[in-house]
């Protein structure tokens, strides 16, 4: 069976005064049905425009999606009129955001936003997307649901409204949600608890996750999958395994080394990732790491190594000395 998501060489940018930003450049993955992925990245690497991107949600100007495919379930979102596409969003395909307080209505109640996207979706009438919407609270975690519909986002705290987003991403039964940084404005406790919440109802649910983060500390619990992204394309794809215990390429080793990591002793050191991430709008033919690299080489400017086979079965690696450096790569990690 296809993939239920497959992002093909995905291109968007935008028109500044600066120049053409090239913000997705190329971007390829799969997400396979039920099965979790994360998108890691530092700032600025094109995870949020990569994710509008699939939604077409990207405001033109500035922006302009210019080339690429997203086949969802088989069919080529770029394709579809935007009627259609209106029934994917929210419908097909959920998402949560960064922060709630933005993305959710501050002058219409919690219910009245969950009850909205059923009926516009399901057609339902109001007392059944009432009845639903109960449900959905319960379902992710929210005590006395009746008393909360009645209440405003900013009555909520950071967490209860991050559950409510995800009430409001479950309510039409979506084969995928997208969740683009769903725990940075949170503390780390109630960043656990969300992130478990996700996956025990995504598994449950079947649904299908991605998790879009800067931090590839967090992720490695709960995706099986993880695309490393730079410079507005993946650069290294594996599994949470092969990328932490295996990775090959010099950026993820880089970020591995920037983050805590629950399988390494408390003190171990934190090296920042060196120098500086590229200007998007000065990208050359070379690889876009190159200048910060400590294993680039002359062949790393002629052209951009393509997403290759490592030895391992189901890692890729966008590094031209992924083979000759795999161990030497891993023990810097
Ligand atoms: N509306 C816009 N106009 C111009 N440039 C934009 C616009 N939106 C995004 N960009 C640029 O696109 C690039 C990718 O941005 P994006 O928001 O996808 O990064 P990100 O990986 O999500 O970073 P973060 O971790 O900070 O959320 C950045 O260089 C950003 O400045
Ligand atoms: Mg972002």
């Amino acid at each position: 069976m296809a993939p239920l998501l497959e992002v093909r060489n995905l291109r968007t940018d935008f028109r500044t005064g600066a120049g053409v930003v090239r913000a997705v450049d190329g971007l390829s993955y799969t997400v396979e049905r039920g099965e979790t992925i994360a998108i890691v990245g530092e700032s600025g690497s094109g995870k949020s425009v990569g994710a509008l991107s699939v939604m077409r949600l990207i405001p033109n100007p500035p922006g302009r999606i210019t080339g690429g495919e997203v086949l969802f379930a088989g069919r080529d979102l770029m394709k579809l009129p935007e009627e259609a596409m209106r029934e994917v969003r929210g419908g097909d395909i959920g998402m949560v955001f960064q922060e709630p307080m933005t993305s959710l209505n501050p002058v219409l109640t919690i219910g009245r936003q969950i009850t909205e996207t059923i009926e516009q979706h399901r057609g339902a009438d109001r007392v059944a997307a009432d009845r639903r919407a109960v449900e959905l609270l319960r379902l992710v975690g929210m005590a006395d649901p009746a008393r909360r519909l009645k209440q405003y986002p900013h009555q909520l705290s950071g967490g209860m409204r991050q559950r409510v987003m995800i009430a409001i991403a479950l309510a039409c039964e979506p084969k995928l949600i997208i969740a683009d940084e769903p725990t940075t404005a949170l503390d780390v406790t109630i960043q656990a608890q969300i992130l478990a919440l996700m996956q025990n109802l995504t598994r449950r649910l079947d649904v299908a996750l991605i998790i879009i983060t800067h931090n590839l500390g967090v992720v490695a619990r709960y995706a099986q999958r993880v695309n490393v992204m730079y410079a507005g394309r993946i650069v290294e794809s594996g599994t949470a395994e092969q990328i932490y215990h295996n990775p090959r390429h010099p950026y993820t080793v880089a970020l591995l080394r920037s983050v805590p990591r629950l399988d390494r002793p408390r003190q171990a050191r934190l090296d920042p990732v060196e120098g500086q991430p590229p200007d998007l709008t000065r990208l050359d033919e070379g690889c876009a790491f190159r200048s910060r690299c400590r294993f680039a080489v002359a062949s790393c400017a002629r052209s951009a190594p393509p997403l290759d086979p490592t030895e391992e079965k189901g890692h890729l690696s966008a590094c031209f000395r992924n083979h000759e450096l795999g161990v030497a790569m891993a023990s810097v990690a």
